[in-house]
């Protein structure tokens, strides 16, 4: 379970509680916390290693994910497009964090030079792609910020999950998680089989968890079954042998990756 931006509980510390929550009631679970790449890159070393702890011993977390949010920044009222010098500060936090470092984008996906600057300078232990087909950051900030003009211009900006993944793990040898537009177990069991570790998703589960308790769970329920279902009819015995189940692209994906000089053949046999 990621939880959203902690910037606000370091900075109002009375908001802390909402987050707390999630050490408190999910004590088994795996937790991670996060952090935006525009806040981290403006702090010195100092701050931000007290920044780092806050964020995981609020929520007892098990891994730290950094955000890149690009696009958002730029759509955003409040926006803070700041990324100068995030390598270094990314390079730091790996350095100090004591805890596996995830980096992510937030839907608008991660490129092959990015996902390359980071294998080099930063080395994370994971990489989610957070690619564009599902929730868009650009739409909902620009109807906060009454701009939806410029949000139609760049309605279609980024990269989607599919070409992510093969993009990131073109060049990545780490866990590399899918997310935006995952909306069943059978699109995270295609996401696995061209090249993801895991899966994760956003809207479809607090959808459910608006709902309560018993929502989430059957919703949770639903994705496992749709998840074994494409392992038992590819006949996959594990998650390892679903990750080399034979795969068929279709033209916009083999166009995509032929103009990114990204052999197919490369892609899931990378690891
Ligand atoms: C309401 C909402 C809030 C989000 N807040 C954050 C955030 O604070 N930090 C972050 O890294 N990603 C955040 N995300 C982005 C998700 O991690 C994910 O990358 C994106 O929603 C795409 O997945 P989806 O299509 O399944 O929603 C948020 C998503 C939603 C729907």
């Amino acid at each position: 379970m990621y939880v959203g931006s902690q910037r606000i509980a370091i900075v109002k510390p009375e908001t802390a509680r909402s987050f707390r929550v999630v050490a408190e009631n999910a004590p088994t679970a795996l937790k991670i916390a996060n952090l935006g790449a525009p806040q981290v890159s403006r702090l010195g070393e100092k701050v931000l290693s007290d920044w780092v702890s806050q964020a995981i011993d609020m929520i007892n977390a098990d891994a730290l994910a950094i955000h890149l949010n690009p696009a958002q920044e730029v759509f955003q009222p409040e926006g803070e497009p700041w990324f100068r010098g995030v390598l270094d500060k990314l390079r730091f936090i790996k350095k100090i964090a004591n805890r596996p470092l995830i980096v992510k984008e937030v839907g608008n996906g991660i490129s092959m030079e990015v996902a390359k600057l980071l294998a080099t300078k930063v080395s994370p232990d994971a990489i989610d792609v957070a690619g564009t087909g599902g929730t868009s950051f650009i739409r909902i900030e620009s109807i906060r910020a009454g701009t939806t003009d410029e949000a139609n211009v760049y309605s279609g900006w980024g990269i989607p999950t599919a070409l992510s993944i093969c993009e990131v793990r073109s060049v990545y040898n780490g866990v590399v998680i899918a997310s935006g537009g995952i909306r069943s177990g059978l699109d995270g069991a295609k996401a696995i089989a061209i090249g993801a570790n895991a899966f994760s998703m956003s809207r479809p589960l607090l959808l459910a968890a608006l709902k309560g308790y018993d929502e989430t769970r059957k919703f949770i329920g639903k994705l496992l079954r749709e998840f074994k279902i494409a392992m038992f009819l590819t006949g996959s015995r594990n998650v390892d042998e679903l990750s080399k189940a034979p795969v068929v692209f279709g033209p916009t994906i083999i166009s995509w990756l032929s103009q990114r000089n990204i052999p197919c053949k490369h892609i899931r046999r990378f690891a």
